[in-house]
């Protein structure tokens, strides 16, 4: 894709913070565009929190009703709650949040902000990139660039779960698009693929507060739950052509 003026400066910030760690990736179709927002921005009014696609117990028995609760309903939305306070009365009040998370990214005296919104971001990507009834190898576009990308399946989904299980302390699993290559990215705390030259295709939570009632410390169980279980593949591809 051509690159746009921002994109350089995202560029420069990825190489500085090194905030997303690049674990597997190969060839693939050259792709345009960059990520979607997650969409849970009202119009000039900053972050909201968003609805979830499903009800909170249709991803039993991979996760609970309880979880999603705790998870969407007091984590999440503390995050929009945090981000409309610390955005009030600055000049990132009333932004999309997307914009909102890239600037912030860029500003040394917002990391709070960054945080935060970030956090927003990220678990409205969550929600979106699992399914009751998901999981497993995917068919189409994406079964052909994972087979490009990774060799075949199983060697992503090795990838994807060692990224998982690996992030120390709270983070992110990703699979992401980057100049027309797939590839497995892990991030720490709230840092996004958003703020770099990647396009968020999946991503997977691996905060403890989104498996330890569950799961408590296997994390690599729910990592495998969730990939072979509640994976949306359809989300996945649907932001490869957005
Ligand atoms: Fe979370």
């Amino acid at each position: 894709m051509s690159e746009k003026p921002d994109d350089a400066s995202r560029r420069t910030f990825l190489k500085a913070a090194a905030g997303a760690v690049i674990l597997a990736t190969a060839g693939g179709p050259l792709l345009s565009g960059c990520g979607k927002s997650g969409g849970s921005g009202e119009a000039g009014g900053g972050p909201a929190l968003p609805a979830l696609p499903y009800a909170q117990n249709a991803l039993e028995p991979y996760i609970s009703a309880r979880t999603i609760g705790f998870h969407h309903d007091r984590h999440h939305k503390k995050y929009v709650e945090n981000t409309r306070a610390l955005a009030a009365g600055t000049p990132y009040e009333g932004l999309d949040l997307v914009p909102l998370v890239r600037k912030a990214a860029a500003d040394t005296e917002r990391k709070a902000l960054f945080n935060n919104a970030a956090q927003v971001y990220n678990h409205d990507f969550y929600w979106r990139s699992m399914k009751p009834g998901g999981g497993g190898a995917p068919a189409g576009r994406m079964k052909d660039l994972l087979a490009k990308s990774f060799g075949a399946y199983d060697a992503f989904r090795k990838a994807f779960l060692e990224a998982a299980v690996s992030q120390f302390g709270s983070g992110w699993a990703w699979l992401v698009e980057d100049a027309g290559k797939l590839a497995v990215v892990k991030t720490g705390n709230a840092d996004t693929p958003l703020t770099t030259t990647a396009r968020p295709l999946l991503c997977l939570d691996v905060w403890e507060h989104a498996y330890y009632l569950d799961y408590q410390d296997r994390r690599a169980d729910y990592a495998a739950a969730w990939l072979d279980h509640l994976a949306n593949w359809d989300f996945a591809a649907g932001n490869l052509a957005g």
